[in-house]
């Protein structure tokens, strides 16, 4: 049942407020994460953890992207993020004190199923991510923690992704907890912060009609292009992949930083380039690299759309377009800028006459390898 939206996605995007902070409940206590399904584990046992390695594939391989800058960040370890795929067949080096996360809406993906299992075999401990209660990999997994967002039915993945992202962050705070490696403070500051973002998922939805405006004007784009930095890098790669599942167009993330390295060459008058930019307060070292970013491109006629924090005047100069996302300490700012890039997605493809529930070629679950 659609509930009155236009299509499943157009109701899974406005749920997401709901499924980040379903997954979040219970799982705070006094300010504190609590996560009792790792409790089995014991402390001491996730405090000895060396390496970890992220398995999934598709958008839920981008949660762990996002994810590992923030497990190192707080826990101090060394993540890995890696398609499910590659790292079956590949020979990687699994020791008994790696873990392995894999992320899965549906719990059954073939893919991220038997990386999972070699991984077992090989002597890692494996933690699940998953959606679906009593799904496949979370069975073959040693624990799960469960997201909360509710049964996703397009086969673009939007509110699982920031379910993911709040169940990883939960459980980067917790990990940082055991290992010691946050004071109390700073891990009730995260938990506050994680507990604000429905409230703020909720405000950046209200950007929809600029999003759509956008969207009517780039139904002809043969290409478009993705910057993000630091954590908007992997935004940036879901927006691209956003795009190409929904409106079959040609489309390329790029971590900013690489601009000059190539993809620049790309850029000729008219290149429609989103650049999701980094809050001028939280990442004051990054902010002004990613806006001389945004000039270069400028220069070189680029169409420029901008996602940056409410307030940030340095790229209104240089923006064709701006879109808002209201404050969030910087490792948070993925929750909210993912937002407006699934809803350009959808609406550029409702704008072509597609079916964005049900894109060609695709499927919800890919149950074979
Ligand atoms: C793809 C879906 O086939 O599988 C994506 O189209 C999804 O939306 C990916 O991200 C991974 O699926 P799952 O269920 O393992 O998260």
């Amino acid at each position: 049942d659609k509930g009155g939206w236009s299509s499943f996605m157009a109701k899974e995007v406005s749920e997401q407020p709901d499924a980040v902070a379903n997954t979040l409940r219970g799982r705070i206590v006094d300010g504190v994460v609590v996560i009792p399904e790792l409790a089995e584990f014991g402390d001491e046992a996730l405090a000895r953890i060396r390496r970890i390695v992220i398995i999934a594939c598709g958008t839920a391989a981008y949660a762990g992207q996002v994810a590992k800058y923030a497990i190192e960040k707080w826990a101090k370890v060394p993540v890995d993020v890696e398609l499910s795929h590659e790292f079956r067949y590949r020979d990687p080096v699994i020791e008994n004190d790696t873990l392995v996360v894999s992320i899965s809406q549906s719990g059954e993906t073939m893919d991220t199923l038997m990386a999972v299992k070699y991984a077992r075999e090989a002597g890692a401990v494996a933690i699940s991510i998953c959606n679906t209660q009593g799904a496949t990999i979370p069975r073959e997994s040693n624990a799960v923690i469960y997201t909360h967002a509710g049964p996703e039915v397009a086969v673009a993945s939007t509110k699982a992704f920031v379910a993911q992202i709040a169940a990883l962050y939960l459980f980067a705070l917790h990990l940082a907890r055991v290992r010691g490696t946050l004071g109390s403070a700073e891990l009730l500051e995260h938990t506050a912060e994680l507990q604000a973002i429905p409230e703020k998922i909720a405000t950046t939805l209200l950007q929809g009609d600029a999003v759509r405006q956008l969207a009517t004007w780039m139904t002809d784009s043969r290409a478009v292009l993705f910057l993000g930095r630091h954590v908007g890098f992997p935004i940036a790669l879901e927006g691209a992949l956003k795009l190409k599942e929904l409106a079959y167009i040609h489309a390329e993330g790029f971590a900013a930083g690489e601009l000059k390295h190539g993809p620049i060459a790309l850029i000729e008058p008219g290149q429609p380039v989103f650049v999701v930019v980094p809050s001028p307060r939280g990442s004051a070292h990054l902010h002004p690299k990613v806006v001389s970013n945004i000039q270069e491109i400028r220069a070189r006629g680029a169409r420029v759309i901008v996602i940056a924090e409410q307030g940030d005047a340095a790229v209104l100069p240089f923006a064709d377009t701006v879109i808002h996302i209201p404050l969030a300490a910087p490792l948070f700012e993925p929750l909210l800028a993912v937002v407006p890039l699934q809803l350009f997605a959808m609406e550029l493809a409702t704008a072509k006459g597609l079916d964005v529930d049900q894109p060609r070629n695709l499927a919800k679950s890919v149950t074979v390898e």
